[in-house]
């Protein structure tokens, strides 16, 4: 009880330093810890992470569920889902439209010099995927002076520009790439592994397969402004509860149908 009420009064203190703002007329922009909402930007064509329900419009999938629990835990009253391009979410962040982005987003050196990523969540990998009647193409090795297509500004775009001779297709959304593939304009996608699983289990085996080994290893994370570290920190600290309460192994489990490995 007296832990609570040095908590409340803690809380009360710091309202009543934010509501008087040192003589600035301008109202200091929103804190992190004192906003209501958590604006969460999304590319939602990414199964089973992010996708729209065809009859609700809701967001549903992996990382909705999550960052919804994580939002809840860390005290943030609603959480708004903003659907928008792969490419335009880290700019998002910059001009403040969105608060978070939860997107598969790969955390990366690069990346991490713009935005500031949360611990990882789920850990993936690319892979190949190819027409099922094609025998020539075995895995990335054979992918040299090819077609290759990708999402806009994803991993797989950047690793299909490293292949030696290969033109690159950029798409605004992976099922264009799949239909793409379909038609036989391009001969291989590479994207992210359980989102090709998802989607030959939803009937893209009819004419598609994954070939090779799993690249390397990649670390899914939450990615928040450079200027916004603390909100970083609250994501983190909501994460982590969540890992410990079961809450996120209910969710992994729910997406996958496996707890994740330890
Ligand atoms: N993990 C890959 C990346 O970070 C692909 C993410 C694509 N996400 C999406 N929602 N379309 O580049």
């Amino acid at each position: 009880m007296r832990k609570f009420l040095c908590a409340l009064m803690a809380v009360m203190m710091l309202g009543v330093l934010t509501g008087c703002g040192g003589g600035d007329k301008k109202a200091a922009p929103a804190k992190a810890e004192t906003k209501k909402e958590l604006i969460v930007g999304t590319e939602p064509g990414f199964a089973p992470f992010e996708f729209q329900d065809e009859k609700t419009k809701d967001y549903a999938g992996f990382d909705m569920d999550l960052i919804r629990a994580i939002a809840k835990q860390a005290g943030f009253a609603k959480c708004t889902i903003n659907n928008m391009g792969f490419d335009a979410l880290i700019p998002a962040l910059g001009t403040k439209n969105i608060d978070v982005i939860a997107s598969g987003m790969t955390i990366s050196e690069e990346r991490a010099k713009k935005v500031t990523f949360t611990k990882g969540y789920y850990t993936s990998g690319l892979v190949v995927l190819v027409n099922k009647d094609n025998n020539a193409i075995k895995g990335i090795e054979d992918l040299k002076n090819k077609r290759i297509g990708a999402q806009i500004g994803t991993t797989g775009a950047m690793q299909a520009t490293k292949v030696p001779g290969a033109q690159v297709k950029n798409f605004n959304v992976n099922s264009d790439a799949a239909l793409e593939l379909k038609n036989k304009g391009i001969d291989a996608i590479i994207l992210d592994l359980p989102v090709a699983q998802w989607f030959l289990k939803q009937g893209g085996s009819e004419y598609a397969k994954i070939v090779g080994a799993t690249l390397d290893a990649e670390e899914y994370g939450f990615a928040v402004s450079k200027d916004n570290k603390d909100l970083a920190a609250k994501l983190d600290k909501a994460l982590a509860e969540l890992q410990k309460n079961g809450e996120y192994d209910k969710l992994y489990k729910k997406w996958f149908g496996e707890a994740p490995k330890k």
